[in-house]
């Protein structure tokens, strides 16, 4: 988690790390510059200067590897890339068998490649949009060996197309594995109620409820920062308006609830939230 200092306040944002998992003195991270961006990557882009301190907290491993898989099939869409680097890296270290493809929408666009090609030599497969070169889900699943584990990371489209192909050929849950990026889009202004002390925070649209309630001072609970990790459940204990539920976390019957939220990318139409904080 990378602390940017942001004209409007601190904002943590979790990046994937690309480097060398066993060089304790330098992390690496690989931002794309949106152009939809909340500021983060703008900031990044345009603002940090080469030996400006910047706060880190300690990396976490939302995205593991099944490390008795036989043979791997990492697979990469767009700056997806970036935790599938260190996977191969850790792999190619191990001397396991993998494989790696990555779609991207131009060439210019295929940031890493180099790197990749160094670890897996040859295995290394790239489909670029721009020139009509499409990743086949069902032609890459079909007739691997029993123990294959297949791994991506990428948008949320390309995530749910990969495990409904990989359920409808019948690929086990356990042996496909996916991380997608998801950060908090921006929506109404609203008020969160926190039950306990009784105070009232205000949410802008274009900050998240987590950010809003640190902002605040609260010390909500959090890890992933992009609704994957489950640690920021929250209690709502009344709500006056409608929950726009963006995260991965929850199921079904518990958002039908309305009884749990998830504030790190989660929030509502405007109105207010009660949450037992
Ligand atoms: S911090 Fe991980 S789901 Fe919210």
């Amino acid at each position: 988690m990378l602390s940017l200092p942001l004209p409007g306040g601190i904002r943590r944002n979790p990046y994937s790390l690309v480097g060398d998992p066993h060089d304790r003195r330098k992390w690496r991270i690989a931002v794309r510059r949106q152009e939809q961006s909340r500021g983060g990557s703008a900031w990044l882009h345009e603002s940090a200067r080469e030996g400006q301190p910047l706060k880190v907290s300690m990396p976490a491993n939302l995205f593991p590897m099944a490390r008795l898989a036989r043979h791997h099939i990492l697979i990469a869409g767009g700056i997806g890339v970036t935790p599938i680097v260190s996977h191969a890296r850790e792999l190619a270290r191990l001397g396991h068998s993998f494989e790696v493809h990555y779609a991207h929408r131009a060439p210019e666009f295929g940031v890493l490649v180099d790197e990749l090609r160094q670890l897996a030599g040859g295995d290394v497969y790239c489909y670029v949009a721009s020139r009509n070169e499409m990743l086949d889900f069902r032609q890459l699943l079909a007739e691997r060996p029993l123990g294959t584990h297949a791994y991506l990371c990428g948008p949320q489209g390309m995530v749910e197309n990969f495990h409904q192909v990989a359920r409808d050929m019948g690929w086990p849950d356990t042996h496909v594995h996916s991380e997608r990026f998801l950060a908090p889009p921006p929506g109404e202004a609203f008020a969160v109620k926190l039950a306990r002390s009784g105070r009232e925070v205000a949410v802008p649209g274009d900050q998240s409820m987590l950010e809003a309630l640190e902002a605040a001072g609260a010390e909500p609970p959090f890890l992933c920062r992009g609704g994957a990790c489950g640690q920021c459940e929250t209690e709502v204990i009344a709500c006056d308006s409608a929950f726009q539920h963006n995260d991965l976390f929850l199921s079904q019957p518990e958002r039908d609830s309305g009884r749990k939220i998830m504030p790190c990318v989660s929030r509502i139409a405007g109105g207010c939230i009660t949450i037992n904080l």
